[in-house]
């Protein structure tokens, strides 16, 4: 099933662009209930909610956000059935054989995080081809995490800090924010100003524990599947409405 191409393609009129968040990044959830719901094997909600994330990435490129980072599947994701697990790898390979054209034409720079070397090799040689070929785009950074954990990402750091001031080419007391960051996979993205999760829990899944340190949160009970261009608008809207303080005293 391929999802409708919606009508907002402009950025909505209530929208200011100045207020953008420049970094979204989305915990898509809720396939398997959406699936469910509809009497269809859990795979199927996956397979709509592909459709789905290609279309937001879209909307994202439309609206002028500059990076976009979406949580396919977490380190804890692997205790599923392994039909669903088998399923969801296929599912990556197909998604990106089938986009990387498009990707590459519309100027998207792809890059994956998450320990990529569990992942089976034919999606591994898919995630490097994919990363190779649009390198030199200039377009929206567009991150799947894939194999991810917030702590593994923060423990795979502390491991490459350790080994350099075990060799001296770091003092302890240089390490501050800016140096750990570096060595996070996200490094060289900003921040995420907006995460996103849909399908209604209200909890982080190990998801970018560090860098969602000031991100607004938004949870709709919308599930993955069904959230669409009217859905992205509101979730924008209510940023926009947010008063972002970090820390401060403003009036
Ligand atoms: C999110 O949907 C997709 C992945 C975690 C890969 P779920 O599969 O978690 O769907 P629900 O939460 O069971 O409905
Ligand atoms: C989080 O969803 C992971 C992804 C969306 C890839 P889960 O469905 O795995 O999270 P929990 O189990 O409800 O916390
Ligand atoms: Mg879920």
């Amino acid at each position: 099933m391929t999802v409708k191409p919606t009508i907002l393609q402009e950025l909505p009129a209530d929208l200011e662009r100045e207020k953008l968040p420049r970094h979204v990044a989305v915990i898509m959830d809720g396939n398997g209930r959406w699936a469910q719901r509809q009497g269809q094997p859990r795979i199927m909600g996956h397979r709509r909610g592909a459709d789905v994330l290609k279309e937001l990435l879209r909307c994202c490129q439309d609206w002028g956000i500059q990076a976009l980072t979406v949580y396919s599947f977490s380190t804890e994701n692997w205790r599923r059935p392994m039909e669903e697990v088998n399923f969801l790898m296929t599912l990556f390979e197909r998604f990106l054989r089938q986009q990387l054209r498009e990707l590459v034409a519309e100027d998207v720079r792809i890059r994956f995080v998450g320990d990529l070397a569990a992942l089976p090799l034919s999606l591994q040689a898919e995630l490097e081809r994919a990363m190779e070929a649009t390198r030199q785009n200039k377009g929206i950074r567009f991150t799947m995490a894939q194999n991810y954990g917030g702590r593994q990402d923060i423990l795979q750091a502390v491991r490459t800090i350790a080994t350099q001031v075990q060799h001296g080419q770091i003092q302890p007391e240089d390490i501050d924010e800016a140096v750990f960051e570096r060595h996070l996979y996200t490094a060289g993205v900003c921040d995420p100003d907006l995460l996103i999760r849909t399908s209604g829990e209200m909890r982080i899944s190990n998801f970018l524990l560090w860098q969602v340190a000031y991100a607004e949160i938004y949870v709709t009970e919308t599930l993955w599947p069904d959230f669409d261009r009217s859905e992205f608008h509101q979730a924008l809207r209510a940023f926009q409405q947010r008063d972002r303080r970090f820390g401060m005293v403003k009036n």
